[in-house]
């Protein structure tokens, strides 16, 4: 997430807690005129690191953002086949006016056939060494062409698409519509990561279950909740195993169903994930504040680098903004000014909020950040609990299921039902592409 989820961010969830299978860059802007191309395309790819999450074993993905076929064609080489990108990913969703007057982005799904040759021209430039993939909207101002777009990212050779079911003009206002990620999974052959308003394991699980999708995306969940990965993964670890001691009773001939301790849920499972969440999230705080945009980790910049409160100040509107209790502490703090708070007084003073304050088990009242005001606006009213609540009422049945296909299980069950199957067949997808379960966006 550009300005957000850079460089500095990466690490700090990925060392603190981790958890997500990969992770893409916030998008590289490639220009649609250059004199120069070949430096153009040095300058602009200069940032990229394929290596930046090796220390956690974490690969990550590069993100290009524009329109102009040859430049983007270049740039796509220079990060797989130079710099050992081990994705490429076009972005067909970023919605800011200042980006789809020059029709990149968003703009792209308004003209599918466009897209689909920009896409094609990606992949030949790759020659094979990464895969290319998708990110998107649903639509520009509406969904009309929606399936045109998936299908032209198919067509095109897209190794993937990741969708987040919002279009450019809805920008971050009302959910994410999830019955999108549902139909382009029934649409598509090649896999379909589901994103969009994931903040805790019972949001993942119910997008999965709704959706069949093939993996999750999560973004600004993960800044409200830097542990937020490790309760996705303990709720289907819980899962699996509770499965894998169905079969163990199976095989021993006893009925399906007696004597399974936590099957299918997992939600009561996250609670314990972590013994020490506020220490978690101190150690997360502090490795965002040590960490230069360059991924290098300097425990002294913290409290050197005069552009540090201003960044840390925004991570901390994100991070507390799931706590009634420390949104209502943190104010001051985020009125200070800049001028007058060191990058260490303001770490110091935010991790002692967090050690008073941190609820284990996760934020009690997950809200999503507004990205484009900034304000601690909840994309679903209520929270979290509201909008599982919500999409349960519209009784779909998750797809590809012996319940999805008719037999007769009511919405609950047949989520449940899902949630086991949608793991394993996650993880069992096919190495060439190899959509993570869980990603980092
Ligand atoms: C601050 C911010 C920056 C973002 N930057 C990017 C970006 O560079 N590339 C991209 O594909 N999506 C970007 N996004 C969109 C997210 O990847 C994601 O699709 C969206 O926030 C919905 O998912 P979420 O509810 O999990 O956050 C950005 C979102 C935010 C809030």
């Amino acid at each position: 997430m550009e300005n957000l989820a850079d460089a500095p961010m990466r690490a700090a969830l990925a060392s603190a807690a981790g958890g997500f299978d990969e992770a893409c860059t916030e998008f590289i802007r490639v220009p649609s005129k250059a004199d120069r191309p070949a430096a153009v395309i040095r300058g602009v790819t200069a940032g990229y690191s394929a290596h930046e999450l090796a220390p956690w074993g974490v690969p990550l993905g590069a993100q290009i953002m524009g329109s102009e076929v040859r430049l983007m064609a270049a740039a796509a080489r220079r990060l797989a086949l130079e710099l050992g990108a081990p994705r490429v990913d076009l972005n067909c969703g970023c919605p800011a006016n200042s980006v789809t007057g020059n029709g990149a982005g968003s703009t792209l799904l308004k003209t599918p056939d466009r897209m689909q040759a920009l896409v094609a021209a990606l992949v030949e430039a790759v020659e094979g060494a990464a895969p290319v993939s998708v990110k998107m909207r649903s639509g520009f101002d509406d969904t009309s062409l929606f399936e045109d777009a998936l299908l032209a990212a198919q067509a095109g050779g897209a190794a993937f698409v990741t969708l987040h079911p919002r279009t450019k003009r809805q920008a971050y206002a009302g959910g994410a519509d999830w019955s999108l990620v549902a139909r382009a999974k029934a649409l598509l052959d090649i896999p379909v990561i589901g994103n969009g308003d994931v903040v805790d394991a019972a949001t993942a699980r119910k997008l999965l279950e709704l959706t069949g999708c093939d993996g999750i995306m999560v973004g600004r969940g993960a800044i409200s909740d830097p542990l937020v990965f490790h309760r996705i993964r303990a709720s289907f670890a819980a899962d699996q195993a509770a499965a894998a001691e169905r079969r163990r009773q199976e095989r021993q001939g006893q009925q399906q169903g007696q004597g399974q301790g936590g099957g299918g849920g997992g939600l009561g499972w996250e609670r314990d994930v972590w013994p020490d969440e506020a220490e978690a999230v101190c150690s997360f705080l502090e490795r965002y504040a040590s960490t230069g945009p360059d991924g290098r980790y300097e425990t002294a910049a913290a409290y050197s680098d005069q552009a540090r409160p201003g960044r840390l100040k925004k991570a901390l509107k994100y991070l507390f903004s799931g706590s009634p209790k420390l949104r209502a502490a943190c104010g001051p703090l985020l009125r200070a000014q800049v001028a007058d708070v060191s990058g260490g007084q303001l770490l110091a003073r935010a991790q002692e909020l967090v050690r008073e304050h941190w609820r284990q088990g996760g934020p009690e009242d997950p809200v999503l950040v507004n990205h484009m005001s900034l304000k601690g606006a909840s994309t679903v009213p209520g929270g979290a609990a509201a909008m599982v609540a919500a999409y349960g009422e519209r009784q779909w049945q998750p797809l590809g299921t012996a319940a999805g296909a008719g037999a007769g299980a009511g919405a609950a069950g047949g989520a449940a039902a899902a949630a086991a199957d949608a793991a394993p067949a996650a993880a069992a997808a096919p190495a060439s592409v190899a959509p993570a379960l869980v990603q980092a966006a």
